[in-house]
């Protein structure tokens, strides 16, 4: 199911269903896997900015991830309190998911509470912080909650450009774990985000492995971390 969609997924009955759809009554949407919070958040999207908006916004850092033609791009703005070191403000906008959607919106609101977060703690979020705050999302759906993440800290970097805090820019260089077809871990845990959890699944989606196959132990061990990682220890 892609991520530009505003489908979710009926666990108990192994169907998906349009979030959107006014035909699904109450009684339907109880039986769906996404949460109340989830709902909440998707239907009531909280710090959204508008393109007519977004023209007068002054941010202090703009950040922006994902792909348009993958329907799931997103921008997020930040204004930070230079003195206290918090975000005051945080401004998002995306094509993304139903997942997306409510994802940024919690952390909107995460980020801004009880006079803002400090950047340095709100660098520390991460997607399973978001999912838990929603009370939850399918498995294959973690990959949405991460676009807000990322975005929020390609905004925080680009504060620290602007105000010349370079030494505080934290980002994750790619690391090669394939070297016969230049495969890099951020490939493996894109896999991962987006459902395939087994050497073969990652591997017919990024062809892995697929020429010495001197990497297969090591690909096998970033997965689980990633699993670990975004999904819990109980899978
Ligand atoms: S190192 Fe991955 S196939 Fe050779």
């Amino acid at each position: 199911m892609p991520c530009g969609s505003n489908q979710y997924f009926d666990k108990k009955n192994n169907q998906s269903g349009d979030l959107t759809n006014p035909k699904n009554s109450q009684a339907d949407n109880d039986k769906w896997f996404y949460s109340e919070e989830v709902k909440e958040h998707f239907f009531s999207p909280k710090n959204l900015l508008s393109p007519e908006d977004e023209k007068h916004y002054q941010a202090s850092g703009y950040g922006i991830v994902g792909s348009p033609a993958c329907g799931d791009l997103m921008k997020v703005w930040i204004k930070v309190d230079p003195i206290e070191d918090k975000i005051t403000e945080f401004k998002w906008r995306t094509f993304g998911c139903a997942s997306a959607i409510s994802s940024t919106s919690i952390l909107s609101v995460m980020v801004t509470k009880n006079g803002g977060m400090e950047l340095d703690e709100a660098m520390k979020i991460t997607p399973q912080d978001i999912v838990d705050k929603l009370g939850g999302l399918p498995n294959h759906k973690i990959h949405c909650s991460v676009l807000g993440d990322q975005a929020l800290r390609a905004a925080v970097n680009d504060y620290y450009k602007k105000t010349n805090q370079e030494s505080r820019i934290k980002e994750e260089a790619a690391k090669v774990v394939c070297s016969c077809l230049n495969i890099t871990d951020k490939e493996i845990e894109k896999a991962v985000l987006e459902g395939k959890t087994t050497y073969e699944e990652v591997q017919r989606i990024t062809k892995c492995g697929t020429d010495c196959g001197n990497c297969k132990p090591q690909i096998t061990n970033l997965i689980d971390m990633y699993i670990k990682k975004y999904y819990g220890d109980e899978n």
